[in-house]
């Protein structure tokens, strides 16, 4: 397992403070990488902790990204309808895509009206090989989000999907409402030039603590397993999440 090499923990106050240096960094990050790229691929963390991040970028920060060179993917999803309440694909619609920044061609949610999750996971996974070449996608940015129990994507404590070495994306179960889900795997994870995990509220602050400990806990605290091959691992938490690192 990779150790951490290159962790940045950013602890904000406010609520407002936090979020708009987040988005300052990460347009920041958009605009130095596409230097003599075609396209920045990022990730979309699901949940409710990204919504004012999102929307900050589609309003007040609109203009300081180069939208049409931006590819949006997700990193997890419910296997819900795209506009059922819980859908992490509507979230989005509602807050980064509200006034559609980007062609809807560089806009890849991930399948939720196929006929099992398996095909849906394997569908998303030929859309990503079709973008990516070689073992791994390598994703310029990976935005994450934390559960109190560790969990980042939909990759669950205790659930098989952890150890996944060999797939891109897999069918998961949230073990609490058994809800069937779509996650990314560690492996895709790891590969990614810049990770974010984005982290309030004081219920998150044991599972902060764990994830930004070594070594990694994979099975108890699957976050803990996120640890970048080559790549840049920020952690950006208020700080009530922050309270015990
Ligand atoms: C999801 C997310 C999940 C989320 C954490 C934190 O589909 O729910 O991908 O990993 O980031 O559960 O969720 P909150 O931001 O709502 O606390």
């Amino acid at each position: 397992m990779n150790e951490i090499k290159r962790q940045k923990i950013y602890i904000l106050g406010s609520a407002d403070v936090f979020y708009k240096a987040i988005a300052a960094h990460l347009t920041g990050l958009i605009n130095i990488s596409l230097n003599g790229k075609d396209y920045f691929n990022l990730v979309l963390s699901g949940g409710d902790t990204p919504r004012e991040l999102y929307r900050l970028l589609a309003t007040e920060y609109r203009q300081r990204i180069p939208w049409p060179k931006i590819r949006l993917y997700w990193c997890d999803e419910r296997l819900v309808a795209h506009d059922h309440p819980e859908s992490n694909y509507r979230m989005v619609k509602e807050t980064l895509l509200i006034d559609q920044p980007l062609p809807s061609e560089n806009i890849f949610p991930m399948p939720t009206d196929l006929s099992t999750p398996e095909e849906a996971a394997s569908s998303y996974e030929n859309l990503l090989r079709s973008y990516f070449d070689g073992l791994w996608p390598r994703f310029d940015l990976i935005l994450l989000g934390l559960g109190a129990d560790g969990h980042t994507a939909s990759l669950f404590p205790g659930t098989p999907a952890i150890n996944e070495k060999n797939k891109w994306v897999v069918t998961t179960t949230q073990p609490k409402t058994l809800q069937s889900r779509l996650s990314l795997t560690l492996p895709v994870l790891n590969q990614a030039r810049h990770i974010y995990f984005i982290v309030t509220g004081k219920d998150k602050s044991h599972a902060l603590q764990r994830a930004t400990s070594d070594p990694p806990d994979p099975i108890n605290c699957p976050a803990s397993a996120v640890r970048p091959v080559d790549g840049e691992l920020n952690w950006w938490a208020d700080w009530q999440a922050a309270q015990l690192i």
